[in-house]
């Protein structure tokens, strides 16, 4: 061979052996190696990784074993080489999987160019207790009959045991009726709050599962669990009542241990295990806070040789084994710690440290002192005018920490099952000065993956999609609450509906809404109702649906199909969502119209009183919503049924959406497009689930943008109007609309809160009115997100990333800019169920320049507003000449892409 064709052959080969195809990130039932599922064909999910334009996986194998080594005897499945560009959620087809087996895994692909990629890493995922009859634990009550009216001390309970033969693996399954913390000899196990979390514990009680090996010992152990209120028995709900579930604690605890020549032994909790209720803990609610008398800690009460013979047995208790489930929700944990911005005395002259920012959690206190010095901690979330500390919006909620000391050097203490919404932290009774060391914020929330980014030219939206974060950390604590820090903390469905699309920009919502989701099914009411909360708390107080929040019942599961590909999730869901709407319709009969459904109606939309121009209010008549919901849900489920192949009741509740759409057009819509209910709300519903003939749509339009205009570029709408106002705006031809609305800085807008320093999202316009006076204090959250749902926009529209095909196997990016340069640029991410999403313009001088990254395994449609195609560059080469797809709409240059990276550049017409 001659030398250069060798030289060219190599230099060829080193070419092509550098470009990578990769398999990564392997997710399991949206988890990353999950333990303790119940999920018996668990769903698998890979993301590939390639330096190459255009990758399409073309093929993929799965192998499945019960050891890492893939050997033959340990295989459980393998696919062979499947012809499919699928990625995500690939179900496992292998062996019947068995309790507590760990299951090995790894794929590998080959793409479209037949480039093939090395087996990806190694992946697991482990069954949990599968079968009711596998638990041999029996459930204990380690508190006294007596024990049960209000709040009480938390119960310790514990019990030693020797371990004969040297150990291969343990593991522990732990649940509670009520809060619990686990440990074993000394150590705490796991590093999960809140547990077992909350779902309707009556169908539905999750438990958790430790690996717990290098926590055991050959010889005498000691495990100990302390176990409080928690949503179970503490006071929750409206009526300040306790024991809504139950008034009796119960632990179920079951360490299977796996020695090393075989054989198993398991030690679970029975009538042998101690208990007390003398214990350091006097107190600890969810609402109210905590009481800590740290004299009273029993020094080695959870190792080995501690002396309980004042400690009472337990007593067993009967409880069914067949409602626990594998946690298939997301573990709540300490997420991050803040330290306090300032420490001042108020005008009151109350001591109060802030913590700059609005957070969901407690206070890590340190302090020196002698035994018996009382230290007090309440938390608020804002000052009121004077700067004083306020609590009044609190309600009943005490929010109040006291720890007394033991008096034994330095202590540290975090509280155990409560925690606290707040900014600022009013200090009573602390020995010494305080300083800033003294005191840690320590954030909690559901352990969600971040996964969206969002910035652009205007500092003040940039700290709106802040607050819209926080407040998505606060009240996503295992379940998704309407606010944080007053005695409510509840599952309100209407809020959850609104915001989870934002959500699942933020963070991998997946498997947090997958679990909430089945507590709504399963506390939907037997006529097919949903409840106003989930978990149902309120059902003895205040039963009832409304149009909005039941709506949950589609609106959620449809979302995350849209945005995870979880199909899943539509089929589990189906019935539910199916019941709701008939629900619907046996309220509304024959006359189309849901008369009375509408309890809350666009909650807490704009009323004039405190603004220097008081304009008309923004109603919207509640019969109006209720059956603009109902034609709206009855369409998802139309679009379900036909996604599951349903095809009778596709076309049953197609029919049915037409039926409800002509009346509500007879019933509610002028001729001139005007519409009955004249609001900004009545106006985003009817064009938001297309309920007008198409004529009337340009006239409809028109009346909600003149309203906007007659409001001096404001907005009426309140809780269901808002997600979609600029929505509707963008999506018929007045983007310009929906940024004078996202850049409005006055009151009502969502920029006022952030001017008056906000740093989560209100639950009202007006929380703190231009003159810093306070809204009624009876409901006045400044965490609550409802109205953070405009983040949805925000990515979508201003930054245009958008669903093509569900999970983003097909991708929109769409930006639509102001017309002028009130936004010089903004870009945004979110890493997709197939891998990261980017998408970011600039404008300079007259020039745009956008920037997309498409991940692998996936295309895109790219729509390059205000441009001419042949005036475009992509990566410095004009794009006419590189992408052949290009095409014209109007003043937008349309694309179609694979993978990659790309960077567009153009004079903006
Ligand atoms: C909650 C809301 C909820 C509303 C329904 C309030 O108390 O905080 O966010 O949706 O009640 O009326």
């Amino acid at each position: 061979m001659k030398p250069f064709i060798y030289l060219f052959l190599v230099f060829i080969a080193g070419v092509l052996s550098a470009q990578t195809l990769q398999v990564k990130d392997l997710s399991c039932e949206h988890k990353v190696n999950p333990v303790g599922i119940d999920v018996r064909q668990p769903r698998l999910s890979w993301k590939l990784n390639s330096d190459t334009r255009n990758t399409i996986q073309d093929s993929y194998e799965i192998r499945v074993a019960t050891k890492q080594d893939f050997s033959a005897q340990s295989l459980v499945w393998s696919s062979g080489k499947v012809k499919s560009s699928e990625s995500i959620l690939q179900i496992y087809k292998g062996k019947a999987t068995e309790s507590g087996k760990r299951y090995y895994w790894q794929v590998r692909v080959w793409d479209t160019n037949n480039k093939e990629s090395a087996w990806s890493e190694t992946a697991f995922w482990e069954m949990g207790i599968l079968l009711p009859t596998e638990w041999k634990a029996k459930w204990i009550a380690p508190g006294m009959p007596s024990d049960t009216l209000k709040a009480s001390p938390a119960s310790l309970a514990r019990k030693e045991f020797t371990l004969n033969k040297p150990i291969a693996s343990a593991k522990v399954y732990v649940t509670a009726y009520g809060m619990y913390e686990l440990y074993l000899n000394g150590q705490r196990v796991g590093q999960d709050l809140l547990t077992p979390g909350w779902t309707s514990y009556n169908s539905r009680l999750q438990y958790q599962v430790y690996d717990v090996t290098e926590q055991v010992r050959q010889g005498k152990n000691a495990v100990g669990a302390m176990i409080g209120d928690g949503w179970y028995r503490g006071t929750i709900g409206f009526d300040n009542s306790w024991n809504f579930y139950g008034n009796q604690l119960a632990l179920l605890c079951q360490l299977q241990i796996r020695y090393q020549d075989g054989s198993q032994a398991i030690v679970g909790t029975d009538e042998t295990w101690k208990s007390t209720q003398d214990s350091p803990v006097r107190s600890s609610e969810i609402y109210n806070g905590e009481v800590y008398d740290a004299r009273m800690e029993k020094k080695g009460w959870d190792v080995v040789g501690f002396n309980d013979k004042s400690w009472h047995k337990v007593r067993l208790v009967t409880h069914t084994f067949s409602n626990l489930i594998g946690s298939a929700g997301v573990p709540v944990r300490k997420i991050q710690e803040i330290k306090p911005t300032k420490i001042f005395r108020t005008p009151e002259g109350i001591l109060v440290a802030d913590m700059g920012q609005n957070m969901v959690g407690w206070i890590k206190l340190k302090v020196s002192g002698s035994a018996g010095t009382k230290v007090v901690l309440r938390h608020s979330e804002i000052l009121d005018k004077k700067g004083n500390f306020y609590t009044a919006n609190l309600r009943q909620a005490k929010q109040r920490i006291e720890y007394i000391l033991k008096g034994e050097g330095e202590e540290t203490f975090e509280p155990h099952f409560t925690f606290q919404g707040f900014r600022f932290v009013a200090i009573e009774g602390f020995p010494g000065e305080i300083k800033p060391e003294n005191l840690t914020g320590i954030v909690i929330h559901s352990d969600m993956k971040p996964i969206g980014t969002f910035e652009c030219s205007n500092a003040l939206v940039n700290q709106l999609q802040h607050n819209i974060q926080w407040g998505q950390k606060g009240n996503f604590v295992d379940v998704p609450t309407d606010c944080p820090q007053r005695d409510e903390r509840l599952g309100w469905t209407g809020d959850a509906q609104v915001f989870c699309r934002t959500a699942g920009f933020n963070m991998d919502v997946a498997a947090f809404f997958t679990k909430w989701m089945r507590d709504v099914a399963a506390d939907q009411y037997s006529d097919g109702g949903v409840p106003f909360v989930i978990p149902d708390v309120l059902k003895k107080v205040m039963k009832g649906t409304s149009a909005g929040w039941g709506d949950v019942a589609l609106i959620t599961p449809y979302t995350l199909y849209q945005i995870y590909g979880d199909k899943q999730m539509l089929e589990v869901q189906y019935p539910s969502m199916k019941a709701y709407v008939e629900y619907i319709h046996s309220k509304a009969g024959k006359s189309n119209i849901w008369r009375g459904g509408s309890v809350f109606g666009d909650w807490l939309f704009y009323r004039p009183g405190i603004n220097s121009h008081p304009e008309p209010d923004g109603y919207t008549n509640n019969d109006y919503i209720a059956t603009a919901f109902y034609a709206y849900s009855t369409h998802l489920l139309k679009e379900t049924a036909h996604i599951l192949g349903k095809q009778e009741d596709e076309s049953q509740y197609a029919k049915l959406f037409e039926q409800i759409r002509e009346t509500f057009i007879k019933e509610y819509v002028t001729p001139a497009g005007r519409i009955a209910s004249d609001s900004q709300t009545a106006y985003v519903l009817a064009l938001m689930f297309n309920l007008l003939p198409a004529d009337l749509k340009p006239m409809a339009t028109q009346h909600l943008v003149d309203d906007i205009k007659s409001r001096r570029n404001h907005l009426s709408t309140g809780f269901l109007g808002t997600p979609y106002l600029c929505h509707v705006l963008s999506d018929n031809g007045h983007t310009e609309v929906g940024y004078d609305l996202l850049l409005q800085e006055s009151y009502p807008s969502w920029l006022y809160p952030v001017k008056m320093g906000a740093t989560t999202i209100w639950e009202r316009w007006d929380g703190m009115k231009p003159d810093s006076t306070f809204q009624d204090e009876g409901m006045n959250s400044f965490n609550h997100y409802a109205y953070g749902a405009i983040g949805d926009w925000m990515y979508r529209v201003v930054a245009g990333i958008e669903v093509g095909k569900p999970g983003y196997k097909h991708i929109l990016i769409q930006p639509q800019l102001p017309s002028d340069d009130r936004l010089t640029y903004a870009k945004a991410s979110v890493n997709s169920p197939y891998g990261e999403i980017m998408s970011g313009w600039e404008q300079k001088n007259g020039q745009l320049k956008v920037t997309i990254t498409i991940p692998a395994n996936t295309t895109a449609t790219i729509r390059l507003p205000r441009s001419n195609a042949s005036d475009i560059k992509e990566n410095g080469q004009a794009l006419t000449a590189a992408n052949k797809s290009a095409k014209m709409d109007k003043d937008t240059t349309v694309i179609e892409v694979g993978s990659g990276q790309y960077i567009f550049d153009y004079p903006l017409k």
